[in-house]
């Protein structure tokens, strides 16, 4: 008798550890969902907690990956609840966890302020945004003590993906119409006044990045600001803003190489793309800009500065009613070099300045006159076909008397006015270069050779 009652207890005890064994994620994802009621944890979100993954980690697939939803963590998702400390929980766990996704599930809007998430985290992170993102409506709305600089911030982050089929939304309008910003086209009245808006999405000290798939629109400022990164892969991005949204940049690279960019459609109020100083190894490939104000290299070498960008490549793309086509922007006085950059097969669609290289970028047409430069060489534009505003000439070669341009290329440019008569008078001025091939309109401008008054010394060597 006795024996039989000690068999059936281990018979009990074998069932109770087999399911505990067996089905430990009800216990772990009650345990996630509890947790967002407890403030000491949201201190300490930081430390690894117990795996907790939520449902949709049982699902019987071969992928290892383990899905933390925002919505388990306490994220409401109805476009009012502020859904920070939920998505910040969710992120510190998934970051202490290998091969993780934060999913931001579709279906939900979900309200975030101004957030850094911070890594290192374990390899193999996604964040998987399928719903939609939203920051408070407006500076007013805008909590105190965040910063009015950026929204979503990724820093040291070592590995990540962010893909999905969702919707950033920035809800721009009201940073656009603060009386400090010169909105509503040419007679708009600029005021002094506090001017910071934030960018959208910024990776700073990142690197082995991958963005893929998202739809990105009205940013309050930049859509996407990538500095101090490496190994940058961004494709099938859709970004969308109003042309007359102020400095609503696309992409923004600076101090950041190996960028691929591929496949993707800008349409916004400032430069579709804009890399900035110290970038290099950047490819740029079948992306359509317009309308916006084109593919700018700079402004480099502001108040003195010394900026180096080199083997940059942008083709097989399209840039349609665009204040820019391919733009090369820098200061007087700046220092450093901007070298080894391709243009190749690029459409233009009715762009006010097709080809622009301007040496005495200056906001205010008071800029002093200076004699150090950052040098340009060895750029080709090739395969530049299209049509132009007439309101400018489709080609602009404005170098630096000090710090002539060198070795400019032009191949197959063909370029016809949109509407009206030709434009026959490209401008050059101080540029050295070659016309491989006979261009519309004809470029005889270009100067032959070589400068001899080109400082060797290395200085200006990046
Ligand atoms: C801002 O203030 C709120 C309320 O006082 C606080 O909960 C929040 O943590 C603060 N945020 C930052 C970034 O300091
Ligand atoms: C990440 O990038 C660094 C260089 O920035 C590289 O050394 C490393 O191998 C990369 N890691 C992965 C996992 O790709
Ligand atoms: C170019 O990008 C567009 C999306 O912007 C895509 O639909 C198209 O397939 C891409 N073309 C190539 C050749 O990859
Ligand atoms: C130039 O950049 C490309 C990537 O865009 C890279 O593959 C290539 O190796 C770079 N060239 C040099 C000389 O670094
Ligand atoms: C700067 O130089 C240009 C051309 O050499 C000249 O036309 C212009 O007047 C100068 N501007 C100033 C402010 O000295
Ligand atoms: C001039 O630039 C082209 C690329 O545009 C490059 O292939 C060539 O080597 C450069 N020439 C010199 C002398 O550096």
């Amino acid at each position: 008798m006795l024996n039989m009652i000690f068999a059936w207890v281990l018979v009990i005890q074998i069932f109770f550890f087999s399911f505990c064994f067996f089905f430990p994620p009800i216990h772990g994802s009650l345990q996630s969902t509890d947790t967002k009621h407890d403030k000491g944890l949201h201190l300490m979100s930081r430390i690894s907690l117990p795996p907790s993954p939520a449902p949709e980690a049982v699902s019987p697939s071969y992928n290892p990956t383990t899905i933390f939803n925002v919505r388990s963590y306490g994220a409401i998702g109805d476009g009012v609840t502020d859904d920070t400390q939920a998505f910040k929980l969710a992120w510190d766990t998934a970051c202490q966890t290998e091969d993780s996704e934060v999913l931001v599930p579709k279906g939900h809007t979900f309200m975030i302020q101004s957030t850094i998430f911070t890594g290192p985290c374990k390899p193999g992170l996604k964040m998987q945004i399928d719903g939609t993102l939203m920051p408070p409506d407006g500076p007013d709305s805008w909590p105190r003590n965040n910063s009015k600089r950026q929204w979503l911030v990724f820093y040291r982050i070592n590995e990540m993906s962010m893909q999905g089929t969702g919707v950033i939304d920035g809800r721009g309008e009201k940073w656009w119409n603060l009386p400090c910003k010169p909105h509503k086209g040419f007679t708009g009245t600029t005021q002094p006044g506090p001017c910071d808006s934030p960018v959208a999405i910024r990776f700073f000290m990142s690197s082995n990045l991958s963005v893929i798939g998202l739809k990105v629109k009205n940013s309050p400022q930049f859509h996407f600001r990538f500095d101090n990164c490496q190994n940058v892969y961004i494709e099938s991005l859709n970004i969308k803003t109003p042309a007359l949204s102020p400095n609503t940049d696309g992409i923004h690279i600076e101090n950041t190489n190996n960028v691929k960019l591929y496949n993707s459609v800008i349409s916004n109020g400032d430069d579709c793309v804009s890399i900035g100083a110290g970038c290099y190894n950047v490819e740029i490939r079948n992306i359509t800009c317009g309308p916006s104000h084109g593919i700018s290299i700079g402004s480099l070498g502001i108040r003195n500065s010394r900026a180096c960008v080199s083997n940059i490549t942008v083709k097989d793309s399209i840039i349609k009613h665009s204040d820019n086509g391919v733009r090369i922007k820098t200061w007087q006085g700046g220092s450093g070099s901007v070298s080894r950059v391709t243009f190749q097969n690029i459409h233009m669609d009715t762009v006010r300045n097709p080809i622009l290289l301007d040496q005495y970028y200056c906001l205010t047409k008071k800029c002093p006159n200076q004699t150090s430069a950052v040098h340009i060489s060895d750029i080709l534009y090739s395969k530049i076909k299209g049509t132009y505003d007439v309101r400018s000439p489709p080609m602009h070669f404005a170098c630096s008397d000090s710090m002539p341009c060198t070795n400019l290329t032009l191949s197959e440019v063909e370029l016809l006015p949109a509407q009206g008569k030709f434009v026959s008078n490209p401008i050059c001025w101080s540029a050295y270069g070659t016309v491989q091939t006979l261009t519309i309109p004809p470029v005889f401008c270009l100067l032959g050779g070589t400068p001899e008054m080109l400082p060797q010394n290395g200085k200006e060597r990046c």
